[in-house]
């Protein structure tokens, strides 16, 4: 029996916890400061799984006592970013208390594996992995599957294919700098630039990188969460059932790509002791440089965000 604790019963924590349930992979505690709105939240999820088809038992709690002994931990809580709201501006509100969560959780499972949500996503998977100092194959962001999914949705729209087809791989930091990379982005296999003139593979890559902005605008309020709880339930599936998936994920390089000690989008190999290793993809010029810079501007938001919770 597998346990997973969501931690930030919002809308993309509920949304976990629905994908994660839903596939049958694990039973959830869902976590948030506000009293009763998780209970309430995980009792109609509860409810709905005679419909479902599954018998997973889901809990509301705000005492972290409740998620004691998780194989996994999803950390989703903070704000969401508003319409004209940089990632980074959330950086110092969502520092606060994401710091407060990895502490409060790895206490009580000190064995679990930590996925991150709260944005900016690769800083704040640093700040976990630097609060709890878990092995870092037990720290990872959710944001390559994410944006990988969306760049996958957008080649399907465009070919008028499935998406069944469609595989793509998007590196880098979960910001305006991430990196699709349309060489390994294929239909069954033929690359999409076989498929699409230049400048509509440019325009697909664009709008992958503007996907939460775009998502963001057409609300009004809040940010995406069914995607990105679809996708956090992907790297769960991994993990659980130990299938050794090739996932993007916000991994710890010691060196690959040229990174050295950071948090940022790489190609992982996801099973049952979370990342078992990165591998590395031969990269244009470009593209190298391209990760190189997206890899920085990581760096940079981190230094800022130590900086401020020295200050506080
Ligand atoms: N402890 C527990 N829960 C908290 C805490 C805390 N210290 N602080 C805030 N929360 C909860 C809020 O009460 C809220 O229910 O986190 C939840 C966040 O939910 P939403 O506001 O609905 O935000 P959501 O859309 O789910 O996004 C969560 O994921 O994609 C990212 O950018 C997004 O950082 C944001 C996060």
């Amino acid at each position: 029996m597998s346990k997973v604790t969501v931690v930030g019963s919002g809308n993309v924590g509920a949304t976990v916890a629905q994908y994660v349930a839903g596939k049958d992979l694990a039973d959830v505690v869902l976590v948030d400061i506000i009293e009763g709105m998780p209970q309430g939240k995980a009792l109609d999820l509860h409810e709905a799984a005679p419909l479902a088809g599954h018998d997973r038992k889901l809990w509301g709690s705000n005492n972290y006592a409740d998620t004691r002994d998780s194989d996994i931990v999803v950390i989703t809580a903070g704000i969401a970013r508003k319409p004209g709201m940089s990632r980074e501006d959330l950086l110092k509100t969502n520092a606060g208390i994401v710091q407060e969560v990895a502490k409060e959780t790895a206490k009580h499972s000190p064995n679990a594996i930590f996925i991150v949500v709260t944005n900016p996503l690769d800083v704040m998977t640093y700040l976990t992995w630097q609060t709890t100092r878990l092995p870092t194959q037990r720290v990872m962001g959710m944001a390559g599957v994410l944006d990988s999914a969306r760049f996958q949705t957008f080649i399907a729209m465009e070919l008028n294919m499935s998406v069944k087809d469609v595989r793509a791989m998007v590196l880098g930091g979960h910001g305006d700098l991430m990196v699709p990379l349309p060489r390994y982005s294929t239909v069954n296999g033929v690359p999409i630039t076989e498929l699409l003139a230049a400048d509509r593979v440019d325009a697909l890559c664009k709008r992958t990188r503007d996907g939460g902005a775009e998502i963001v605008a057409l609300l009004k309020a809040g940010s995406a969460f069914y995607a990105p709880g679809a996708s956090v339930a992907e790297m769960v599936e991994a993990i659980i059932r130990d299938q050794n998936r090739l996932l993007p994920c916000a991994v710890y390089s010691q060196g690959q790509y040229g990174i050295k000690d950071l948090f940022v989008g790489l190609p992982a190999v996801l099973g049952r002791e979370g990342v078992k290793r990165i591998v590395e993809l031969k990269l244009t010029a470009e593209e190298r440089a391209a990760l190189a810079k997206s890899a920085e501007s990581i760096r940079e938001n981190i230094n800022v965000m130590n900086q401020l919770l020295v200050a506080v």
